[in-house]
């Protein structure tokens, strides 16, 4: 058994803007199913603390960089008993608005001392001077927010071994380096070589990527893509370099939660064997939408945040030409994100009410009614480490439109005649980051989807796909031990 901290900045149902939180509760419990000591840490958010039922406070602690001692309070992950642990810093994260932006959507002034702080107390637990007598094998951190502490915990000796997962290269945590000399970090961090400094300022996805005994990422094609100049964001010789220590592991899904069969949010339960029943679900949401209530029409669906990872664009030109030749299709879309995207689309939907349409903001419910209810989920990536919407698509047999990249490409197959034959295919793949390449492949989706015998088998094929976390947090697991 390994004792393992799980450090994230967001974790679902507490804290979430992305995939990274569905991550963050879904792998820990699968290592905890398998028998795992592991427990979490999050920075203490208002809507966190709001959805927990009982809180303690266990530690009070002196930082540096922070003159007042901080408490750490704990719970449990809800619906587990995995020991969670919030850091308390009410000047740092009793906050309106998301994680890393004010409501006006401006980044806070104060992000570098915000999870700096955050890691310093990650680095305080993982060498057991906070008093829980606890320490663990294992420090497991998360994307940037949490890249202080392998480079902090280096110089530390009897120092457990750290990992660290890379969900989004692009995500960085830039700052000035006026902003490294405030936080009063030690020195030799600061190297272009080996540290912290990145083109003359510090990056905390650096110091994760330099000093982590193991760096992983959420899709063996992105491990590989990400040490090329397209998709590195500059730090394509870094990973290069540390390719030894780097592996790519897909991520999985909550099967419980993201399951057609069980779903509480959904008009009507269905699995793979009846399939039918999905058209229930999907009168519920053209309805929702106030769009025909048709059977025959395929329904395209976007879950997303609207931004230009996403291939928004693609869609809104791809979407515009088909819906100006008249085809009959509809679409519906929920997401958040640029302004220009959101506007985008509220033109949409104005330009063609019986056809298109939209919720912008972030509903979780709606997200899952309309995995179930549309035909076909557009995802359209420019680059996607794993992504998990095309897993649910899958799950709920909505056959996902994806590019090949990341884990689009690791997870879905694309519906070839030679795939459907091997009854392998479980939705369709285009290589070009183009409107034209985007095009192309819906009209071979809707081709499949006026035979509905054939876009049955795709359908079965894709909801019978195991996506589970059992095969990847074995992989996580075998990596821990190898430490
Ligand atoms: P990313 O983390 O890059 O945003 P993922 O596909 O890994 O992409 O994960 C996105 C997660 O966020 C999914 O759980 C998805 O359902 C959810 N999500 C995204 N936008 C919304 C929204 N507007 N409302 C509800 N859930 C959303
Ligand atoms: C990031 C990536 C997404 C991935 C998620 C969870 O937000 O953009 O592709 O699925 O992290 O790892």
């Amino acid at each position: 058994m390994k004792k393992i901290l799980f450090a994230s900045s967001e974790i679902h149902p507490l804290m979430k803007t992305g995939g990274l939180a569905d991550v963050a509760a879904s792998l820990p419990i699968a290592l905890h199913e398998m028998g795992q000591d592991i427990r979490l840490i999050m920075p203490a958010y208002p809507k966190a603390l709001l959805a927990l039922e009982q809180i303690e406070k266990v530690a009070s602690i002196k930082l540096a960089g922070f003159h007042w001692p901080i408490e750490i309070l704990q719970s449990t992950l809800p619906g587990t008993d995995i020991v969670l642990w919030l850091l308390n810093s009410p000047t740092h994260f009793n906050r309106e608005g998301s994680p890393y932006t004010a409501t006006d959507g401006d980044e806070w002034p104060d992000n570098a001392a915000r999870f700096a702080l955050f890691s310093r107390a990650v680095v305080a637990i993982a060498m057991n001077q906070t008093g829980f007598n606890w320490q663990p094998d294992i420090v497991h951190c998360n994307d940037w927010q949490t890249g202080l502490v392998p480079a902090l915990l280096s110089s530390e000796v009897n120092r457990p071994a750290t990992v660290f997962t890379v969900h989004n290269l692009a995500y960085q945590g830039v700052y000035s380096q006026e902003a490294f000399e405030m936080l009063d970090l030690p020195q030799r961090l600061w190297s272009s070589v080996s540290g912290i400094e990145f083109y003359g300022q510090m990056s905390f996805m650096k110091g994760g990527l330099v000093f982590a005994d193991q760096i992983t990422t959420v899709s063996p094609t992105y491990a590989t893509e990400i040490q090329t100049a397209e998709f590195g964001c500059g730090l394509e010789g870094l990973l290069a370099h540390r390719v030894d220590d780097l592996t790519g592991i897909l991520n999985g899904i909550d099967m419980a939660e993201w399951d057609p069969a069980h779903d509480p949010h959904i008009a009507r339960h269905y699995t793979a064997k009846t399939v039918r029943l999905k058209a229930e679900s999907k009168t519920a949401i053209q309805r929702k939408f106030g769009l025909p209530e048709k059977a025959d029409i395929p329904l395209f669906g976007l879950v997303s945040r609207l931004v230009s990872q996403k291939g928004i664009d693609l869609i809104l030109a791809a979407m515009t030409a088909l819906l100006a030749k008249d085809e009959d299709i509809q679409l519906v879309c929920l997401g958040s994100g640029d302004i220009e995207a959101e506007q985008a689309l509220r033109v949409l939907r104005a330009r063609y009410p019986d056809k298109v349409g939209v919720e912008i903001g972030y509903n979780e419910p709606l997200a899952h009614q309309i995995e179930a209810g549309i035909d076909l989920f557009l995802m359209p990536s420019r680059f996607e480490p794993c992504g998990l919407n095309q897993l649910y698509s899958l799950r709920y047999g909505s056959l996902p439109i994806v590019r090949n990249t990341g884990g689009l490409a690791d997870s879905v197959v694309d519906a070839t005649d030679a795939n459907r034959q091997a009854e392998i295919a479980t939705g369709f793949k285009f290589e070009e980051s183009t409107a034209e390449a985007l095009t192309a492949c819906i009209a071979r989706a809707l081709d499949l989807f006026k035979r509905p015998r054939l876009w049955r088998k795709v359908v079965v094929t894709a909801m019978a796909q195991d996506f589970s976390w059992e095969k990847s947090a074995k992989q996580y697991l075998q990596l821990y031990r190898g430490l």
